[in-house]
């Protein structure tokens, strides 16, 4: 038994092998795992005899789910209409440019992990960009080097 079969076993065990707590299982994969590799996603659909490809419909639906490895550092620069109009396209594209990255993409060495989001409520503040949960405001393009600077 791999790693990930005797994990999914674990889980979907925890939710009584019941079929109806397919995203709450789901939620506890990604939450152990940090992602939900195919392999995982094929031994549940195998263990809850529900077919892979609904698995697929019912976690694409949501946007927590994630399919592909995340970096240590999830950074989030908010493109909201009040961090729009203080230049937050230009915080963006330095962000891309210093990592090498498009959004929603994650660096080869699964350091950083880039994402949008459309409002952090502290519009006063922006342009805004959360680190792992942090918030900066007032974020420029020129800060954007420091910032990272910090998390190396
Ligand atoms: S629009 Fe960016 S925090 Fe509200």
């Amino acid at each position: 038994m791999t790693g990930v079969t005797a994990l999914v076993s674990k889980v979907v065990e925890s939710h009584h092998r019941d079929k109806d707590q397919l995203i709450q299982v789901l939620l506890d994969l990604q939450g152990r795992l940090g992602w939900l590799p195919q392999e995982a996603l094929t031994e549940v659909g195998r263990q809850l005899r529900v077919p892979v490809t609904r698995i697929y419909q019912v976690a694409s639906y949501y946007k927590a789910f994630s399919f592909a490895p995340k970096g240590r550092h999830t950074i989030k620069v908010c493109l909201g209409t009040a961090c729009h109009v203080r230049g937050a396209a230009r915080v963006l594209e330095k962000m891309e440019t210093d990592l090498g990255i498009k959004r929603t993409e994650t660096t080869p060495d699964l350091k950083y992990t880039l994402e949008t989001v459309n409002c952090v409520g502290c519009c006063a503040l922006g342009p805004m960009v959360m680190v792992d949960g942090q918030y900066h405001g007032q974020i420029s393009s020129d800060k954007v080097s420091p910032l990272l600077e910090k998390y190396e």
